[in-house]
């Protein structure tokens, strides 16, 4: 199958990109390099001639006519978008104009191509998004979301990701596109920016510096490895039903103090101290405004119908992943400079 894969320079593209190219697809990686990027995370991808790469930005959407045009795709994995909750708060524009407009224009290019084509009957537009469309659960650990909880976003993210996805539906119901649609819990694992919780919890442990928790850390997330959710959106764009959506994810519920202690525990077993835990770093810190009280993913729908399940526990992936933060500080550290990586954002509400 030849997939157009957008954001695939990006932590969840790049694993779509690196486990599709080793199945055997063809892969193009549409993406526009934002500060979010890094080519090396699709660098061993890169070497097959199953791979190519375009350089182009959703909200170009001249930019996309001419890549469906030229690479014929059999299906679309859309994934690029601003996906920082911290960033939405102080600079919700860009959000706007990628994750809701640049949809747009991705399902105008993509029903174009579709159309001009005769309307194969296997062409799939697979959307990808979050569970954070459907906003904040209570504590009650009886409830869970599944794909027909209704939506109620609370962040500047959260809400374009939710436009986008009603985009998509219409464009389903409205032009017949045959989509599909997945909504996922929290993911982790290698090639995370280090802006994101796990990333900034590993690196400034291993670098002496506080462990910020926001709030009291009773926030409770569903963690997922991030290889489990490409594998379980390659199972979808090829088996999902159109018109269909699923919700992936882990069932490991933890709070943030939960996960950061747990990764302290990791660290201080691989990288021990001179004296003391990591744990001794953990510092709470103000609140982010509108910070969802629980997020937890009901599963049951892509398990029973498509047979997928997650391959590790949050145990073995979280040890996974601090072994890989460990193995490749030449990829994180250059990310470190990045512009407003390490700074506390999101704070003014
Ligand atoms: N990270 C999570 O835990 C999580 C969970 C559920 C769903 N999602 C969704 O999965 C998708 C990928 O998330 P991620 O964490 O890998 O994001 P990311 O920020 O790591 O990567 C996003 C990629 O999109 C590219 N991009 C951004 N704006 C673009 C534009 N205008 N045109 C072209 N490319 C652009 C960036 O350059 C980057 O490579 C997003 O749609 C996100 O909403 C993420």
């Amino acid at each position: 199958m030849k997939l157009l894969v957008t954001g695939g320079a990006g932590f969840i593209g790049s694993a779509v990109v690196r486990l599709a190219v080793s199945r055997g697809h063809e892969v193009v990686n549409v993406d526009a390099l934002t500060y979010a990027a890094c080519l090396d995370n699709v660098a061993q991808a890169a070497q097959s001639p199953l791979y190519a790469f375009e350089q182009v930005d959703i909200r170009d959407r001249a930019g996309l006519d001419t890549v469906f045009a030229k690479h014929r795709p059999d299906a679309v994995m859309h994934l690029a978008a601003e996906s920082h909750v911290d960033r939405s708060i102080d600079g919700p524009g860009d959000f706007i104009e990628t994750n809701i407009t640049g949809t747009f224009n991705m399902l105008e290019a993509a029903r174009k191509y579709w159309v001009e084509s005769g309307k194969p009957e296997g062409f799939r537009f697979h959307h990808i998004s979050t569970d954070e469309v459907f906003g904040s659960l209570p504590a009650d650990k009886t409830v869970q979301f599944t794909e027909d909880t209704a939506y109620d976003p609370r962040s500047p993210y959260s809400a374009s990701k939710a436009s986008s996805d009603h985009l998509v539906r219409a464009w389903h119901e409205t032009y017949g596109l045959p989509v599909v649609l997945t909504n996922c819990s929290n993911n982790y694992g290698p090639y995370h920016f280090p802006e994101k919780l796990i990333p900034v919890i590993i690196l400034n442990a291993l670098a002496g510096k506080p462990l910020p928790i926001y709030g009291d850390g009773s926030n409770i997330r569903d963690w997922l490895y991030v290889e489990d959710h490409a594998d379980a959106l390659l199972l979808v764009v090829e088996e999902g039903e159109i018109g269909r959506s699923y919700n992936i994810g882990g069932e490991n519920e933890r709070t943030n103090l939960e996960l950061v202690e747990t990764l302290c525990a990791i660290l201080d077993e691989k990288r021990p101290k001179s004296s003391g835990s990591y744990a001794d770093q953990i510092t709470f810190v103000t609140d982010r405004p509108g910070h969802d009280a629980r997020y937890a993913i009901d599963p049951s729908r892509i398990r029973d119908e498509l047979g997928w399940r997650p391959s590790v526990t949050v145990e073995e992936g979280l040890a996974q992943t601090v072994e890989w933060y460990l193995q490749n500080e030449a990829w994180w550290r250059p990310l470190q400079e990045r512009h407003g990586v390490g700074q506390r954002l999101g704070v003014k509400a």
